[in-house]
């Protein structure tokens, strides 16, 4: 048995993870989706219970996933091409809803052209291989995406050619570009647009302005990136996301189908030779199969609804959920991080009390996501609500009646 050895060594790594409370629960498994019905929202049934329960853990703010029209498209593609692309991309693993997805996102996000991947995560690693070498500094605010992050490690960039400066903070952010040592040739401000465990969004014009201001510094400039899985198609007037919410857009847009357009997939949209040089260089686009056809024809479905008044009523309802659960969250005296984000934070500060409030909450059948040290520092202990356009006003006060308990 060669791998016992192994086996013995990472489960002490998992009994380590336990002990200092970083060890992922069991996960929950859905077995059942119950459609609206009367004032109530879609409900879900778990493995081993007869209990309803409504998400407030979802991305999925336009609520599409069940959406006939998407439902329909994935159907016909899958009928059509089978339910697997066969190769790669570039080895004729390329079909019409690929392309056709790639144009739609770029026109929806405004950027002459995009590629699309498996997921976010694997689109920032995508634009990372694309756009870095060896004189590239990377300056990222301190609550990126675990993607970002990790992105940067596997396109080897090393710890002297990285920034970061602390979270929204402008004037650490124009630190960290002085600091950028003179040999440099590229810069690369790289941000989320949503913080996904605050809700609350990076100040763009600010950043844009700064980096416009070192521009010419460096041979091949400074450019901005913003990762805007929580924000596009879920924020701003008509769901561009936090540009338009902000009124700056950076150089390069990355973002998600499996948040707010309900289905799965990621997306790097920016100039032409940007999207030619991932094709060129990016192991995410080389080496793996693409995203499947019934997910490319449901994000293609999903773009156009969020494009057109359906998505402009459901992003309406989304903001007027938001705005219920935010202001009912402010009555109960309830501490939150304020913003009109459908990810709403509850500040409870307190490690027990947070996994008692979960607890509850999961006995009165709301789903949600507790976060407690160590996972976060001592006293920023939290439980993070996401709204979507399913939820009806009835399902908002249900979940603030539980809290009351608590207020
Ligand atoms: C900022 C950000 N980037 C990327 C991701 C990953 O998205 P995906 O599931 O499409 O890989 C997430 C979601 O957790 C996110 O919040």
């Amino acid at each position: 048995m060669p791998l016992n050895k192994l086996d013995i060594a990472l489960q002490q790594e998992i009994e380590a993870l336990k002990a200092e409370g970083r060890a992922k629960a069991p996960e929950r498994v859905i077995v059942d989706y119950i459609p609206p019905r009367g004032d109530k929202g879609p409900r879900y049934k778990l493995q081993g219970s007869d209990q309803e329960y409504i998400r407030m853990n979802s991305n999925s703010y336009l609520s599409l996933s069940h959406h006939p029209a998407l439902i329909e498209a994935a159907d016909e593609a899958t009928r059509k091409f089978g339910v697997g692309p066969g190769a790669v991309r570039f080895i004729d693993g390329t079909f019409h809803y690929h392309v056709e997805l790639e144009a739609r996102i770029a026109r929806f996000v405004g950027k002459p052209a995009a590629k699309i991947f498996n997921s976010a995560y694997t689109s920032n690693l995508g634009l990372a291989l694309a756009i870095n070498n060896k004189l590239t500094y990377w300056i990222g605010d301190e609550l990126n995406h675990n993607s970002i992050i990790r992105a940067m490690r596997i396109a080897n960039v090393p710890r002297e050619n990285k920034g970061i400066y602390k979270h929204n903070d402008m004037a650490d952010l124009k630190r960290c570009l002085d600091e950028v040592p003179p040999h440099i040739e590229r810069v690369v401000i790289i941000f989320d647009g949503i913080f996904s465990m605050r809700g609350d969004y990076a100040p763009i014009p600010e950043i844009v302005e700064l980096a416009q201001r070192y521009h010419d510094k460096f041979k091949d400039g400074v450019i901005t990136v913003v990762d805007d899985s929580h924000g596009i198609g879920a924020f701003g007037d008509t769901g561009r996301g936090t540009s338009e919410f902000t009124g700056a857009t950076p150089d390069v847009i990355v973002g998600t189908f499996g948040k707010a357009f309900g289905v799965n997939g990621g997306f790097v949209a920016a100039s032409e030779t940007i999207v030619e040089a991932i094709r060129q260089k990016s192991d995410t686009y080389i080496y793996t199969n693409p995203l499947g056809v019934a997910d490319c024809a449901a994000a293609l479905k999903a773009v156009d609804i969020a494009d057109g008044p359906e998505g402009q009523e459901r992003l309406r309802v989304l903001h007027e959920r938001t705005k219920q659960f935010r202001d009912g969250i402010d009555a109960l005296g309830l501490e939150s991080i304020p913003g009109p984000h459908p990810i709403v934070p509850l500040l409870v500060r307190d490690t027990q009390k947070t996994h008692q409030m979960v607890n509850r909450l999961f006995e009165k059948g709301v789903l949600v996501v507790g976060l407690t040290y160590p996972v976060v520092p001592r006293g920023d202990e939290t439980i993070r609500f996401q709204i979507n356009a399913a939820h009806t006003a009835a399902d908002v006060d249900y979940v603030l009646s539980v809290l009351k308990e608590f207020a």
